[in-house]
């Protein structure tokens, strides 16, 4: 339990650190009215299996208005964090011209590129008190990135719920691993549906990529930009960053 505390405390004035230069400043500068704002405590477990740093984006508890994709106030959390031990972080002054919290992958310049968690602000509206947001416990690694930022939203509709499985593939939670890494091609004879460490090499990629329109019978290169409209090519970016680390 103390072991716990002092994690939680040490994450919390990590993250003040941290921001000192990303955002701290938008946050202290906006926020502090005499309304106040809310104040919001969040506990998690995080695992990533790879180094966000690395990748030129970020994990990060981010508040958005409605109009903006662009992340009205954002705390990274630190990749040494995502360890799968408890950890806490306050975000005070939530100022409501936020209307969401989300835990996700923004941009260097903040732009949301997925979202994990989205916390509905409107609920809270007035309270003075600290509220308490259990996240649970997530994989905020590439591979959960593909599973709830792309397969979730993008592909499982089609791929493993309501029991349809187009072209023999699962994509749900759990089955998409298998399905896909260095899986035979159902449809295309001679292609795999991912190869691991090779993005280019693999079907997957090729079919959400111009120039893959007539590799299936069904055209996939749309699926994406209709999802992730302001997003489009960071998301490609990081399936690709995903099959290159794989
Ligand atoms: C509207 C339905 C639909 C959506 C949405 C969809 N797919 Fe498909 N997908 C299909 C169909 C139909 C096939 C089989 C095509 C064929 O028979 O040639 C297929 C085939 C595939 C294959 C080839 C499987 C194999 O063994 O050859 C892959 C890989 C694939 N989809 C990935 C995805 C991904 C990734 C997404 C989300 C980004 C997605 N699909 C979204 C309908 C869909």
């Amino acid at each position: 339990m103390r072991k716990r505390s002092i994690f939680a405390i040490s994450i919390f004035l990590l993250g003040l650190g941290l921001t000192g230069c990303d955002s701290g400043d938008i946050e202290e500068r906006g926020y502090s009215t005499a309304s106040g704002g809310l104040t919001l405590r969040f506990r998690a477990r995080l695992t990533s299996q790879n180094d966000w740093e690395e990748t030129g984006y970020g994990i990060v508890l981010a508040g958005f208005s409605d109009q903006s994709n662009y992340a009205v106030l954002q705390r990274p959390i630190p990749s040494a964090f995502m360890n799968g031990e408890a950890m806490e972080m306050v975000m005070s002054n939530v100022s409501s011209s936020i209307s969401t919290m989300e835990l996700a992958v923004t941009n260097t310049l903040r732009k949301r590129i997925a979202t994990f968690r989205t916390i509905d602000l409107e609920a809270y509206k007035g309270r003075t008190d600290t509220i308490d947001i259990e996240l649970g416990s997530i994989d905020v690694g590439l591979s959960g990135f593909m599973q709830q930022g792309i397969f979730n939203q993008a592909c499982i509709q089609c791929h493993g719920s309501n029991g349809r499985k187009a072209g023999t593939l699962d994509l749900t939670d759990g089955m998409a691993l298998q399905q896909l890494v260095d899986v035979p091609s159902s449809q295309k004879p001679g292609y795999m549906r991912v190869v691991s460490g090779d993005a280019e090499g693999s079907l997957l990629r090729m079919i959400l990529h111009e120039g893959g329109e007539n590799l299936l019978n069904y055209n996939h290169t749309e699926v994406l930009s209709s999802q992730f409209k302001e997003s489009l090519e960071d998301v490609k970016n990081l399936i690709d960053e995903w099959i290159n680390g794989l």
